[in-house]
């Protein structure tokens, strides 16, 4: 059975590269993508990369998740401090959620420590760059590989 995981990211996500490169790196969304493709084919997940800047998109596609996937993993970017609309829609998809960030952010401000959407994840990978997409990648193949034989 081959596994169908969405990878969202938040707003912001779109300008890595050249936002922020100290704190967020110099690889872009689209050399992330690229990556998580390659590990996708690895692990034997077929996976779908998306990015928004609006709210109400994320919680949409979140929402379609429901019927058309089996997992999620989110970067939320800063909604993630502030979305209750994202955590909702998390708790209804009824599929694992694993949260990423590509900085640390519990060395941050203190408004970033705290994560709305890890009330909904099942783990929280950060401060690995661009790298944490792989290494959510592999936690949720085998999180779905251990479901499937329990
Ligand atoms: C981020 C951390 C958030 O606090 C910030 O607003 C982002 C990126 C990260 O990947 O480190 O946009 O989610």
């Amino acid at each position: 059975m081959t596994f169908r995981v969405l990878v969202l990211n938040g707003p912001n996500l779109n300008m890595l590269g050249t936002r922020e490169p100290d704190l967020y790196g110099r690889e872009t969304l689209a050399d992330i993508e690229k990556s998580c493709a390659a590990r996708a084919k690895v692990l034997a997940l077929e996976i779908e990369f998306r990015q928004s800047n609006a709210e109400g998109e994320i919680v949409q596609w979140i929402q379609g998740a429901r019927d058309s996937f089996d997992g999620i993993i989110l970067n939320a970017g800063a909604y993630t401090h502030t979305s209750i609309a994202i955590l909702d829609a998390l708790n209804l998809s009824d599929v694992p959620v694993i949260e990423v960030h590509l900085s640390n952010i519990f060395q941050r401000e203190p408004f970033r420590q705290e994560s709305f959407v890890s009330r909904a994840a099942e783990g929280v990978i950060c401060g690995f760059g661009g790298h944490g997409y792989q290494l959510a990648l592999e936690a949720m193949a085998q999180l779905l590989s251990a479901g499937e034989t329990a």
